[in-house]
């Protein structure tokens, strides 16, 4: 079944160029702040099966509550199923309660979301720690699909380095690592990493041997880039050659992010668009598309 393409406000591009790979029509619906803050949608008519684009990033909140009231009215004029394509779904590293009264929130935003209609969200090398994604799906009736952008990644990295050594910062990384390395026909490794308080983590390095070789370090999310950044430093310490970073999701918060990652010694930055960045090199677009061509 041919869907229609709806566009939150966060990616306009990304929902056409999904369209355009589904031979879809795509929708741009009015979204306004109210000078109080309120947020005003009007949506055109669209019936049937609907794939509403919404990526988390920048003003997470913002664009939650844009999905909710957007999907909500969309079902309410007459559309039968919504996907929700979230590239880059926030809140997925609040997925348990460190401290007594902590909210898990990727739950309470998965609950919001399910009942606002959304009946599937498939996202991008999803933050995967302590819960799988069955353990995700889990959580409620809404279907969960994941596509990884680490084979492009990898390929877009190769044209820089040679034969790198693949490091991943933490044993959730592990998956991506392996896969990388397998397409550029090297060996890995993966870090332990400990997360102190919030702002804080500690890596620990281990007795690689990337003296006079290049390397790639690969994850999904680079946010204040503290943890790449005392990566590239030990390696840097070992006589690494030349060091990339990639990484999925280009969240680059704080001023700082990226100079820090290239102070800390980082040759190359190479990110996707699911969050639209100076490094967003990788188009996780047809990667989207296709795997919307197989679920739909
Ligand atoms: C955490 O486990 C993730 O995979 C990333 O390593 C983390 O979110 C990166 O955060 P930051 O850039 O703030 O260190």
């Amino acid at each position: 079944m041919t869907p229609v393409v709806v566009a939150g406000s966060s990616h306009p591009g990304m929902a056409l160029s999904i369209a355009q790979a589904l031979g879809a029509k795509a929708y741009f619906p009015k979204v306004e702040r109210f000078p109080d803050g309120e947020t005003h949608i009007v949506v055109p008519p669209v019936k049937g099966m609907v794939v509403y684009v919404q990526t988390m990033h920048p003003y997470p909140n913002e664009m939650l509550v844009e999905m909710e009231f957007t999907v909500d009215l969309l079902k309410e004029l007459g559309a039968e199923k919504i996907i929700a394509v979230v590239p880059y779904l926030a809140y997925t590293r609040q997925d348990t309660r460190h401290e007594e009264g902590e909210a898990i929130a990727i739950k309470a935003m998965l609950r919001q979301l399910e009942c606002a209609g959304v009946g599937g969200v498939l996202s991008v090398d999803i933050h995967l720690h302590r819960l799988s994604l069955k353990d995700m799906s889990g959580l409620t009736s809404i279907k969960l699909y994941e596509v990884s952008a680490v084979d492009a990644l990898a390929k877009e990295a190769g044209r820089y380095l040679k034969k790198p050594v693949v490091v991943g910062p933490d044993s959730e990384s592990e998956r991506w690592a392996k896969r990388a390395a397998e397409l550029l026909d090297s060996h890995y490794d993966v870090l332990e990493k400990n997360r102190l308080s919030p702002t804080e983590i500690e890596i620990k390095p281990k007795t690689l041997d990337v003296k006079g070789r290049d390397v790639l370090i690969i994850d999904d999310i680079v946010s204040t880039g503290d943890t790449i950044m005392k990566v590239i430093r030990s390696l840097r310490a070992k006589g690494a050659g030349r060091i990339a970073a990639a990484f999925t999701h280009g969240v680059l918060s704080g001023e700082d992010a990226a100079a820090g990652l290239y102070r800390a010694g980082a040759t190359h930055l190479i990110s996707t668009n699911t969050i639209n960045n100076e490094f967003s090199r990788v188009d996780v677009g047809p990667i989207i598309a296709a795997k919307l061509k197989e679920i739909l």
